[in-house]
C-alpha cells in the first residue's frame, strides 16, 4: 500500500519522491493525477507500467505557470488568451511542441503537438517548487474509473506508487475538457469540466462540432474507458431485476424499489454537484454486486456534456484493449 500524506503536509516529501524519478499521485481539481516529472523519461515510462496504459498515449503535461508553459509549447493567440482566462483550471490545452522543449518524448508518444495544463492547488505548486513539468494521467489502472478520492487511488494503484498526496474529494470530479485549435476553429477533443459554452464566450472564435476530431486517438476517447466491472444501461426509466440505480434529480425511475442500490448523483438536479459525485458513485455501485448498473436520463448541458460523454464510454462495448 502507498503511503497517504495530506497535502498540506506533501510539498517536500512529493517533491522529492519526483525528483528521485518516482511516481506521486496528487490531487488535482478535476480527478486525482498519477504524476512523473515530465523531463525524466524512465519516470514517464514507470506511468505507463502502472497503469497497464498503451504507450502511444500521450499524457498532460501540468505546469506551474505560464512562463513553463511557454517553454514546452507554442501558446498563440486564441491558446493564449483562454489560458490567461482559464488557467489554473480545468482545461488542457494541445499546441504545437516547442524544438527546445524540456518534455522527455515519451509524453507526447512522439506526436509533435503536447497537451498542456495548469492545473489547481498543490499539483501546481510541487510543480513551481520543483521547477518542472509532471506528465500526469489521471490515477486510475488503465480503462477504469478514474478516482476523485485518495482513498480511490490506494484501491487502483496503491500497490504501485510511493505516494498519494490527500487534498479530499476533487472539486470537479470529471477531468479536464481537451481543445485544439484548427483552421476554421477550435475543436473540444474531449469534454470535460469546462463547458463549450465557458470556453466559447472567451474564445471569440467557432467551437467545431466535435464529431470527427481527427489525428491521435486517445483513451478517453476510446470507445470503452472509465468503466466499471458492472455492465451498464443508460437513460433508463425503469428498474429491472438485478440493476442497481444511479439516479439523476427527482428520481422517476419506475420499480426503483427493486433497485440492489441507489445513489442520486445530485437530488436537486444539480450538474455541478452530479460531476463530483460521478466516479464516486458508479464505483460505490459497482461493489454493490448488481450485474448492471441502470442511469436515469442526464440532461445534455453544460456539464451534463461531459458527464453524458463518459457515461457513454463506461456503457460501450468492452474489448478489453486498455
Ligand atoms: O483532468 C485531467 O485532464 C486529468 C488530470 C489528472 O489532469 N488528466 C487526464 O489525463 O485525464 P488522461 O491521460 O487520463 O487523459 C489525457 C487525454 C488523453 O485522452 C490523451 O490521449 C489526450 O489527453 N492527449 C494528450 N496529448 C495529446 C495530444 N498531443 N493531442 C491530442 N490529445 C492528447
Ligand atoms: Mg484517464
Amino acid at each position: 500500500m502507498a503511503r497517504i500524506l495530506p497535502a498540506d503536509q506533501s510539498l517536500e516529501e512529493a517533491s522529492r519522491l519526483l525528483l528521485a524519478g518516482e511516481l506521486v499521485a496528487i490531487p488535482t481539481e478535476t480527478v486525482y493525477g498519477l504524476a512523473a516529472d515530465a523531463t525524466q523519461g524512465r519516470a514517464v515510462a514507470r506511468i505507463f507500467e502502472a497503469k497497464g496504459r498503451p504507450s502511444f498515449n500521450p499524457l498532460i503535461a501540468h505546469v506551474a505557470d505560464l512562463e513553463m508553459a511557454a517553454r514546452i509549447g507554442r501558446l498563440e493567440r486564441v491558446t493564449l488568451r483562454l489560458a490567461e482566462h482559464f488557467w489554473p483550471g480545468p482545461l488542457t490545452l494541445v499546441v504545437e511542441q516547442r524544438a527546445d522543449s524540456p518534455v522527455h518524448p515519451l509524453v507526447t508518444a512522439g506526436l509533435a503537438s503536447i497537451a498542456l495544463r495548469m492545473p489547481r492547488g498543490i499539483a501546481r505548486e510541487i510543480s513551481a517548487h520543483i521547477a518542472r513539468p509532471l506528465a500526469a494521467p489521471s490515477a486510475n489502472p488503465s480503462g477504469r474509473l478514474s478516482a476523485t478520492s485518495a482513498a480511490a487511488v490506494q484501491a487502483g494503484l496503491g500497490d504501485r506508487i510511493a505516494l498519494i498526496v490527500d487534498g479530499g474529494p476533487a472539486e470537479i470530479g470529471v477531468e479536464s475538457t481537451i481543445v485544439r485549435v484548427e483552421s476554421g476553429g477550435l475543436r473540444i477533443l474531449r469534454p470535460g469540466g469546462l463547458t463549450a459554452e465557458e470556453i466559447e464566450s472567451v474564445a471569440s472564435t467557432r467551437i467545431l462540432p466535435s464529431e470527427q476530431a481527427g489525428g491521435i486517438i486517445a483513451p478517453g476517447m476510446m470507445a470503452s474507458h472509465y468503466a466499471p466491472s458492472a455492465a451498464m444501461r443508460l437513460d433508463a426509466r425503469e428498474i429491472l431485476p438485478g440493476e442497481a440505480l444511479l439516479a439523476f434529480g427527482g428520481s422517476r425511475a419506475a420499480r426503483a424499489e427493486r433497485a440492489i442500490a441507489i445513489l442520486n448523483l445530485s437530488e436537486r438536479g444539480d450538474l455541478t454537484e452530479a460531476a463530483a459525485n460521478l466516479y464516486a458513485h458508479l464505483g460505490l455501485l459497482d461493489k454493490s454486486g448488481a450485474a448492471t448498473i441502470a442511469v436515469e436520463p442526464i440532461p445534455h448541458v453544460g456539464l451534463g456534456v461531459a458527464i453524458n460523454d463518459r457515461l457513454a464510454r463506461a456503457a460501450a462495448p468492452r474489448d478489453g484493449s486498455n
